[in-house]
């Protein structure tokens, strides 16, 4: 039987202040449970969840699987119950990570089995990305299950809202967003949507990406373009130009309100992933080119920011054997085609079904498959930075928002990126 939810914040909040891990709240632990961990409590995301925990059961007569998932957008309330739990050596059967940097963090410390056999077994290596094996690989061993491949550098808006406006069409870069923006102030409108902090380094990051480009972006990821580079320096103050054109003062809620004022027409823009895509789809019933529409974010056609939710095999989990047969679900084709459209993600096998995928997500996918695509990772999405560059960054831009200082800025990530290397 499919479980409801952990999604209670006070919960999480009362759980992080008394540190006490969430295995009860969550129900997992007895020998037919299957706990799975997520942070997919969302329209959209929670039903390709279920569609994917439904078909499991279905395939495992007598299992059931336990949804554990605590809400908050980019996991973040459940990143940190998490670690709490698997601290206290209490893991969930099987937890969402993100290919990338993030996942790495795990391996190290030892917190997730390998899974390289079970890889060889179902013959993924044939059927995943390169690219996206690469990021889920740490020394030549493999150590979780994408379900998805999700793209984060939108820029998403309503077609009526720029005819009303007399727009033209969506910023190509960001100072031709500067100016319409102008514009759209004088209209009364908010040129920009942003929601809670996490929100605000995806925008950080798509900003970066689209006034370095693809190459420059990744070397300051890598390494080798520091953040006190007049051009990193450059691309700081556009991004604070551009956050001053949006709602901060006033956001309230996460990512699903930033969208809803887009729709709304309260505000004009919002950069987000293509989670969106599944919400306004699902919730808001609007379609894609008449209610809404997307472009790649200013100044980054032609790139695929990407990220890959995939789900792994803590050390210590309960039923392994359960949390292997979830996993080869997560990685069947079935299991992403059931998950992918309703989520608003496409899958991340090469060999799923185009036709499945209509209306935006088609879009992604044939840019996604476009041998002329460029791919960068997310940095808000846990590909390209650790989990103590990101915690870093998001001090140092909390910090931003009170001191508007630049210099400080650029200074403090340069710092933070030597010492979490
Ligand atoms: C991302 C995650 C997506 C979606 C989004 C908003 O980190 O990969 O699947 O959940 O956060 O919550």
């Amino acid at each position: 039987m499919w479980q409801g939810r952990v999604g209670v914040l006070a919960l999480v909040v009362v759980a992080i202040l008394a540190g006490i891990p969430m295995c009860g709240a969550g129900g997992g632990g007895g020998d037919n449970q299957l706990e799975v961990y997520s942070w997919w409590t969302g329209p959209g995301e929670e039903e390709g969840l279920a569609a994917m925990a439904q078909e499991f059961e279905a395939k495992n007569a007598g299992v059931a699987f336990v949804n554990a998932a605590v809400s908050g957008g980019a996991g973040s309330n459940a990143k940190a119950i998490l670690a709490s739990r698997l601290l206290a050596n209490d893991p969930p059967d099987s937890y969402q990570r993100h290919a990338g940097l993030e996942l790495e963090d795990d391996v190290r410390s030892g917190k997730v089995q390998d899974l390289t056999a079970l890889y060889d077994r179902e013959g993924w290596r044939e059927v995943l990305p390169q690219g996206l094996l690469e990021n889920l690989t740490i020394d030549g061993r493999l150590y979780a299950v994408p379900v998805n491949i999700h793209r984060a550098n939108l820029l998403w808006y309503t077609p009526a809202a720029l005819d009303e406006l007399g727009l033209g069409g969506p910023p190509k870069t960001w100072p031709e967003f500067l100016a319409q923006a102008e514009k759209i102030k004088e209209a009364g409108r908010t040129p920009l949507a942003i929601g809670p902090q996490w929100t605000q380094k995806h925008l950080f990051e798509t900003v970066l990406l689209g006034e370095l480009g693809a190459d420059k972006y990744e070397q300051l990821f890598a390494g080798s373009l520091r953040w006190t580079a007049p051009e990193v320096q450059a691309a700081l103050s556009t991004y604070q130009q551009v956050l001053s054109y949006s709602d901060l003062r006033s956001a309230s809620g996460d990512w699903q309100p930033q969208l809803d004022r887009v729709v709304q027409g309260t505000a004009v823009y919002a950069v987000m992933g293509d989670w969106v895509s599944g919400y306004l789809e699902g919730t808001k019933k609007q379609r894609w080119q008449q209610g809404y529409a997307a472009v790649a974010s200013p100044g980054s056609d032609g790139v695929y920011s990407f990220l890959s939710d995939a789900f792994t095999l803590p050390t210590g989990a309960r039923n392994p054997e359960l949390a292997e047969k979830w996993l080869v679900e997560c990685g069947s084709t079935e299991g992403q085609n059931l998950f992918n459209p309703k989520k608003g993600s496409i899958p991340a096998r090469v060999d799923a079904d185009a036709k499945l995928y209509p209306g935006y997500l088609g879009w992604a996918l044939a840019q996604w498959r476009d041998p002329k695509t460029r791919i960068v990772g997310s940095l808000a999405h846990g590909v390209v930075a650790n989990n103590a560059f990101n915690a870093e960054i998001d001090s140092a831009l909390g910090l931003f928002n009170q001191n508007g200082d630049l210099g400080k800025l650029a200074a403090t990530l340069d710092r933070t990126f030597e010492a979490t290397r």
